[in-house]
């Protein structure tokens, strides 16, 4: 029998019908098709994504050199599970990320699904290398939300709430981030990372030994958090902490991985830095599922053989499509056009922060390369008043608005974190014309919220 013929509007009916109620989404529009930074829905509409599946399609979508890859690799080899025998790309796969690690130290591969997983990886890593049972976690971060990278995740109560208990032995800290601190936004960056050492070393001694701390997980730019660089001097200080006590430093690379940040790792901006482990996802393999850890031998050695795995852990074609990936950053130059591009979304921000018709709207804008957030005052909450005049109005859900205009000019944005903040995530490949493009909707909609109070 024929699948019945549905019109755009009743597709998005069914999926209402059939997809989980746990899922959230922010339109139920149906995506029938996307070409580097345009997406197409079934009613016909095109739209200029400025989201990449949330950091993941970073060349853009079907890019011709993965999709090629994954043609090519899907008519010779699909699936050859990693217990029974290697397989070709996922060997190929670490030949070229060794030498594009943060540290040489790191040349030891696990590669797994999804980000969680890796992060499930990471925590079982950690436990048995040091025979510790906690771990560090940092306010507002975000690890995934399966029971081990859900219980580590700290950026809002939905992921988790009424259904734990989690696991235990997670144990939280302020990030240098003013919220966590409770500072005003334009607190000097000196000033937080002394207020941050400070919580803790307060951890460490009200709360935790450091003899039973495995390891402490950080994300160098907070994502889900709402797109906040740790300053340098903060992970540096983690770095000497964790070499004194034995504790591991887990770096969570999986949304600032891959150029995102404008160079390889985010970790490549702090000279020298050494992650104990690090975990990757997101951009690897431009969209297929595809994530991992990499650690040194010394570590990686203290697992049982067997103790890793899973059926479709570093699958062949998501190991052609990561490949295929490396191969366009070794012959391209994608991190200069992330600088070029950052510098004209971070132009196009600071306007409006400054201008004085919408700078009554903005709290902060920060990032770090083309991981770029614009933070909105909020009514209720006074820490983002900052400089305002007495009496000033700050409109309400502001993000939101900013968000459903752009969205009627064809421009897909992404809000993030428990504040108000929109953040922009578009594939790397972005063209000059394309950000003009953007930030032009962009600052309409900013104007345009500023208008209507
Ligand atoms: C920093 C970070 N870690 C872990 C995860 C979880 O990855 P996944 O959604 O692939 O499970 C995410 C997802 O957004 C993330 O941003």
């Amino acid at each position: 029998m024929p699948a019945p013929v549905r019109t755009a509007a009743q597709w998005a009916q069914f999926g209402r019908d059939h997809v989980s109620h746990g899922l959230g989404r922010m339109q139920d529009l149906v995506v029938v098709k996307g070409e580097g930074l345009d997406i197409y829905t079934s009613d016909g509409q095109k739209l200029l994504d400025f989201t990449a599946g949330i950091g993941v399609t970073n060349l853009g979508h079907c890019h011709p050199a993965v999709t090629a890859a994954v043609q090519n690799q899907v008519g010779s080899l699909v699936h050859m599970q990693c217990s029974i025998m290697f397989h070709a790309p996922y060997l190929q796969l670490i030949e070229r990320l060794l030498p594009v690690m943060p540290h040489p130290s790191l040349d030891q591969f696990f590669f797994w699904n999804s980000g969680s997983e890796a992060i499930e990886a990471a925590l079982k890593l950690a436990r048995k290398a040091t025979g510790r049972p906690n771990v560090v976690v940092f306010q507002g971060a975000y690890h995934g939300r399966t029971y081990g990278s859900g219980a580590l995740t700290r950026s809002k109560p939905i992921y988790t709430q009424s259904t734990g208990p989690l696991m235990p032995g997670v144990y939280t800290t302020a990030y240098p981030y003013w919220h966590s601190l409770g500072v005003p936004p334009s607190t000097s960056e000196e000033e937080i990372v002394r207020l941050a050492k400070h919580q803790l070393d307060m951890l460490f001694r009200q709360q935790v030994a450091t003899k039973d701390v495995a390891a402490i997980f950080i994300e160098p730019v907070q994502g889900e958090g709402g797109y906040v660089p740790c300053p340098a001097p903060f992970m540096n200080h983690l770095r000497e902490l964790c070499d004194k006590h034995g504790v591991l430093l887990v770096i969570d690379e999986v949304q600032t991985g891959f150029f995102r940040t404008g160079s390889y790792f985010s970790v490549n901006h702090i000279k020298g830095f050494r992650p104990d482990i690090m975990i990757y996802a997101k951009g690897i393999a431009n969209g297929f599922p595809l994530s991992g850890i990499v650690s040194n031998k010394e570590i990686m050695a203290t697992l049982d053989v067997g103790s890793l795995g899973g059926t479709y852990a570093g699958n062949a074609v998501a190991c052609a499509a990561g490949v295929a990936v490396q191969d366009v950053f070794a012959s391209e130059d994608i991190g200069g056009n992330v600088n070029a591009r950052a510098e004209q979304l971070y132009n196009a921000l600071y306007a409006l922060r400054d201008s004085p018709k919408t700078a009554p709207l903005v709290a902060q804008v920060r990032g770090q390369g083309l991981m770029a957030a614009i933070e909105f005052r909020m009514p209720n909450d006074p820490l983002t008043h900052e400089g305002l005049d007495k009496g000033t109005h700050i409109p309400s859900n502001i993000g939101k608005r900013v968000q459903e205009f752009c969205l009627s000019k064809g421009l897909v944005v992404l809000t993030t974190s428990c504040f108000d903040t929109i953040r922009f995530i578009p594939a790397l490949v972005v063209s000059e014309e394309q950000m003009d493009k953007a930030m032009k909707i962009f600052t309409e909609a900013v104007q345009n919220v500023a208008n209507e109070g």
